[in-house]
């Protein structure tokens, strides 16, 4: 069965403790599950990653190019955290790698402060779901998919 990688960047690990205000109480564990279910709905593998360094996040990148290639893999759902708004590698990285990517922030970025509103990873992503919440996981794995079956 093809996968969906759910990849999380920087201070994602934090999620339940870090301003729930912001993002809200469910943790990194939480999301992990509800992108199981929804990937099971929709008859697909999942792998999920998490780091707080921007280079591990490139390789993983990297690996789910190479997995695209091979038929194992059907693309990424990418929370890159901080990194979105400062990493012209990662920018690079999804180019590169020629992968499937869904962008998401479960925070409206766009109605916080102004140096969230800019987004190295937009250009390069397929879609992108902003502030919805943990529920914009599901929604991006709903999105990648659908997307990506119309295509094959
Ligand atoms: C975030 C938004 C980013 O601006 C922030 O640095 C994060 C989380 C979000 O999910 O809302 O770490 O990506």
């Amino acid at each position: 069965m093809p996968k969906v990688i759910v990849l999380n960047g920087p201070n994602l690990n934090l999620l339940g403790q870090r301003e729930p205000a912001t993002y809200g109480l469910a943790t990194l564990a939480d999301v992990e599950a509800l992108c199981r279910t929804a990937c099971e709905r929709l008859g697909v593998e999942l792998e999920c990653h998490q780091s707080n360094h921007e280079g591990v996040l490139i390789d993983a990148l990297h690996a789910a190019g190479r997995g695209v290639k091979t038929g194992e893999v059907i693309g990424v759902v990418f929370n890159a955290g901080a990194y979105t708004h400062t990493s012209v590698a990662l920018h690079d990285a999804i180019k590169g790698a020629e992968v499937p990517l869904v962008e998401v922030h479960i925070s409206n970025v766009h109605a916080r402060e102004p140096f969230r509103h800019h987004s190295y990873l937009s250009p390069a992503a397929m879609g992108i779901v902003v502030g919805f919440g943990v529920d914009g996981y599901a929604l991006a794995i709903e999105g990648l998919v659908r997307k990506c079956r119309a295509r094959a």
